[in-house]
């Protein structure tokens, strides 16, 4: 006995691969529908807000440099991560990341709550040579970024793409993306020349600006909102 009843099906090869697609792909369906209908799944997490201009600027050029080929950002819940860089990644933490910058390999640091831990003079000069902060280093040099003058023509569409996927951004701040964008790079600016960076015309509007001003976002709503891991671990 046993599988007898097997064979005749293992006979006729077509039929067998047809209800061998068929039953993976049940279940697969099984599990990937009932998700698109359960939102109560993501805890919501206080103060994490869409991107503004300029961050949003940064992000982008955060992904054109590959800077999430050596950077991760997600904190694993392992007592390793948590201990090093604060309780685990949340699903609400990243409702505004598209696409999501979690990735798998780290030659660097997460950077996922890099935000806040320098000030922003200590990215100028860590972007310019991080052999400068760190002789050990084996990060690249992205020194042009200081020298490149950002580019905001797509500012306003940048934003008005990403409502039409549910970011609540409103009409004023997509018509003034720009100027937003620069009010922003200017306080970025205004931070780095009071920690005595000297800046020209260039360097104030450059894509490193746009970039320090995304990098110092990260996890700040998590450090605020202060949840704890499992275990009773304050969020830090
Ligand atoms: C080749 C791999 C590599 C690439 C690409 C890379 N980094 Fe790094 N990064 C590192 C390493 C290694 C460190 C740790 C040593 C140091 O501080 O420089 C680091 C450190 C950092 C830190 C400090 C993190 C902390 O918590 O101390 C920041 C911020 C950072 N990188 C940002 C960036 C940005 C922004 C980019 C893209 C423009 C980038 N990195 C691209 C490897 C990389």
């Amino acid at each position: 006995m046993g599988w007898d009843w097997h064979r005749p099906l293992e006979s006729r090869w077509i039929s067998f691969t047809l209800l061998t697609v068929l039953a993976i792909a049940v279940g697969g369906l099984v599990l990937l529908i009932p998700p698109f209908f359960l939102q109560g799944t993501i805890e919501a997490i206080p103060g994490v807000v869409p991107y503004s201009a300029l961050e949003l600027e940064g992000r982008d050029l955060y992904i054109r440099e590959g800077c999430n080929t050596c950077h991760s950002q997600q904190v694993r819940p392992l007592k390793a991560e948590t201990d090093r860089y604060g309780t685990y990644s949340r699903a609400g933490e990243s409702i505004y990341d598209r696409p999501f910058l979690f990735g798998s390999r780290r030659t660097g640091p997460d950077l996922a709550r890099v935000g806040g831990k320098y000030p922003d003079s200590w990215h100028w000069y860590h972007l310019q040579d991080p052999r400068k902060i760190e002789p050990r280093s084996n990060m690249p040099s992205f020194a042009f970024l200081l020298e490149r003058p950002l580019d905001l023509g797509l500012a306003s569409r940048k934003l008005a793409v990403l409502r039409t996927l549910g970011h609540p951004y409103d009409d004023a701040q997509i018509e003034n993306a720009e100027r937003d964008a620069l009010a922003q790079a200017a306080e970025v600016a205004a931070r780095l020349r009071a920690d005595g960076v000297e800046l020209d015309a260039v360097q104030e509007r450059s894509e490193a600006v746009a970039l320090i001003a995304y990098l110092q976002g990260l996890g700040r709503a998590m450090k605020e909102a202060k949840l704890a891991s499992v275990g009773g671990e304050a969020g830090r």
